[in-house]
């Protein structure tokens, strides 16, 4: 559990709001993939999210609102999901673009180069295939090639988000994907983007567009367990100016039980952390996950 910020988009403008993930009062949807909106999904795997998001809309005018891809070339996906074939076509059908053999780290040199930008980019729960690692790849090696994935996402991903969009990017926020450290990612992706908050999965539209991400190795599903949307934004963007004011000074925050003892003016940045005392704090550093986290902060230095 955990402290999030929840940024609400609407007609309006942005309003920020920081929630505590312990309240299970219902709210209304947090629609972060309005129609309407130029859209560009990568890493879409089985095209299940795609297919549930151009569903959601309808397409109108000459220009794809959705531009879909995937890494795989198109025979892979088809050969690997059993679904993906009827998906493919009813996609095309519907308007949408979709691309596959389009690396997200690559986006600067591969097919998407003549597009013209996006309102949105999404990358939903990415996880590279087993297959890439070394045989014997440690789960730290695993984290840093995945972080660094993603940072190259980013950084490619900036020219293609137009000045008012968003970029988000589904992950489960827990072990081990939590250390991937998505909030810092635009810090190593040379700043043009900024973290703007998180949104649990339940409050956005998503459950309404797809069950969870599909098995990046084989033909399964995977449950969304502690799913969560990150957003990032340009970092002059205008339009979301408050929610990234407010997002620079926001501590992301683990244990929400903390925020209500507070004062906490001791903090360890790496694992979200903050004590009362210097002395919890050395104890929290002595601690063997803290050690096995600066372990893996050094491999990426
Ligand atoms: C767990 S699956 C999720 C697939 C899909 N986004 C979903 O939500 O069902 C992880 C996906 O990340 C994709 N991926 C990994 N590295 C990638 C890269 N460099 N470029 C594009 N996609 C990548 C994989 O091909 C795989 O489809």
């Amino acid at each position: 559990m955990m402290v999030v910020m929840m940024i609400i988009i609407d007609g309006l403008g942005v309003v920020v709001l920081i929630i505590d993930s312990f309240c299970h009062h219902r709210r209304s949807e947090i629609r972060l993939l309005p129609g309407g909106c130029r859209t560009l999904a990568v890493g879409e795997g089985d095209f299940a999210f795609s297919e549930g998001l151009s569903a959601s809309r309808s397409c109108t005018g000459s220009a794809p609102e959705l531009v879909v891809t995937c890494l795989e070339p198109e025979e892979d996906i088809r050969s690997q999901y059993a679904d993906a074939d009827q998906r493919l076509a009813r996609l095309r059908g519907d308007g949408a673009k979709v691309i596959c053999g389009v690396d997200a780290t690559e986006l600067l040199k591969g097919p998407l180069v003549d597009e013209e930008p996006f309102e949105r980019i999404v990358f939903n729960f990415p996880l590279l295939p087993t297959k890439v690692h070394k045989p014997r790849a440690s789960s730290a090696d695993v984290q840093i090639a995945n972080r660094a994935m993603l940072v190259e996402f980013l950084r490619g991903a900036a020219t293609f988000l137009r000045k008012d969009g968003l970029l988000l990017i589904a992950n489960k926020d827990c072990y081990p994907y939590s250390w991937w450290r998505l909030e810092s990612l635009p810090e190593w992706a040379g700043g043009q983007l900024a973290f703007m908050g998180a949104v649990p999965w339940q409050y956005t539209e998503y459950p309404s567009l797809y069950g969870g991400p599909c098995n990046v190795n084989r033909d399964a599903s995977v449950k969304p367990t502690d799913a969560t949307i990150f957003l990032y934004a340009h970092r002059d963007s205008e339009n979301f100016r408050l929610a990234l004011e407010a997002a620079s000074s926001w501590r992301y925050c683990c244990d929400p039980g903390q925020s209500k003892q507070g004062p906490f003016s001791f903090r360890c940045d790496m694992c979200h952390v903050s004590t009362r005392t210097a002395g919890d704090l050395h104890a929290h550093e002595a601690g063997k996950i803290h050690k096995k986290r600066a372990h893996l902060e050094r491999l990426w230095q």
